[in-house]
């Protein structure tokens, strides 16, 4: 596709992967706007990036509803859609608290859904829309300690191909990205720490994935793509 001119909503797009998907979407020519719960730094990151700052929550149906109905309202369509909101929570099956595995999974797996739902509809109208599910390694193979995470990353690739069963033959492309672990403030934010190291992946390289993905011509998409630091250790 052609990324200069397209019309890209980002969820999650305030901090982290997000922010670094929709600044290099910015910076390839789209029209950008992200999606997250607080404003200020919403407001913020959206000021320094250049992109429209649309606040709600995911998980909330009439916050999906309203982030993709003024979408739509500003730039008239809709192209692009990442859904990257997410949140982390670690603990040992033995002490998983059931509000915080439900909570988890009504952003991860709920929140990115009604989102998915919301665009899909003005994808089918359009026949054309690009979907990108960003989920996690988590996702494809199970760790201690991550029963909640991973249940919602292998629950959104499920939804990943459900959907691109059924969005393909409306000319819509559906795609996962599966980053493995990325410096940003998501594992303090869920409990863990983090070991900075100069050799762990940066946002940018999850952007530069996203948009290279994007970037193959219409007739052809990538399905699926795993970003792994090549050595961490
Ligand atoms: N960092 C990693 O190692 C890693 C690895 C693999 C996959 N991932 C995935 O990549 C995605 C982004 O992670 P990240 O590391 O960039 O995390 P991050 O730095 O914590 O950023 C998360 C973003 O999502 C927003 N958000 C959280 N809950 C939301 C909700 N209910 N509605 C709308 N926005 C919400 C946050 O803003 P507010 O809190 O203000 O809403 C923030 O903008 C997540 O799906 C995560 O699972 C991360």
């Amino acid at each position: 596709m052609e990324i200069s001119g397209a019309k890209a909503l980002v969820t999650g797009g305030s901090e982290g992967i997000g922010r670094a998907i929709a600044e290099a979407l910015v910076a390839a020519g789209a029209e950008v706007a992200i999606n997250a719960r607080r404003r200020d730094v919403l407001d913020e990151t959206a000021a320094a990036i250049g992109a429209l700052a649309l606040p709600g929550d995911v998980s909330v149906e009439a916050d999906a509803i309203a982030c993709v109905r003024a979408f739509v309202a500003r730039f008239g369509r809709i192209d692009i859609l990442v859904n990257n909101a997410g949140v982390g929570y670690h603990a040992p099956l033995v002490d998983v608290e059931r509000a915080r595995f439900d909570a988890l999974l009504a952003v991860n797996v709920t929140g990115a859904m009604l989102m998915a739902r919301e665009a899909a509809r003005h994808f089918i109208r359009q026949r054309s829309g690009h979907l990108v599910n960003i989920s996690s390694t988590s996702g494809l193979k199970g760790d201690a300690g991550a029963t909640a995470y991973a249940a919602s990353k292998f629950a959104l690739r499920g939804m990943t191909e459900c959907w691109r069963a059924e969005l393909r033959r409306h000319d819509v492309r559906v795609m996962l990205v599966n980053p493995s672990e990325v410096l940003t403030g998501f594992s303090a934010k869920a409990g863990g720490r983090q070991q900075a190291s100069a050799k762990k992946l940066r946002p940018k390289e999850i952007a530069d994935a996203v948009l290279g993905a994007l970037r193959i011509d219409d007739r052809g998409f990538i399905p699926e793509l795993s970003v792994f630091a090549t050595n961490p250790f």
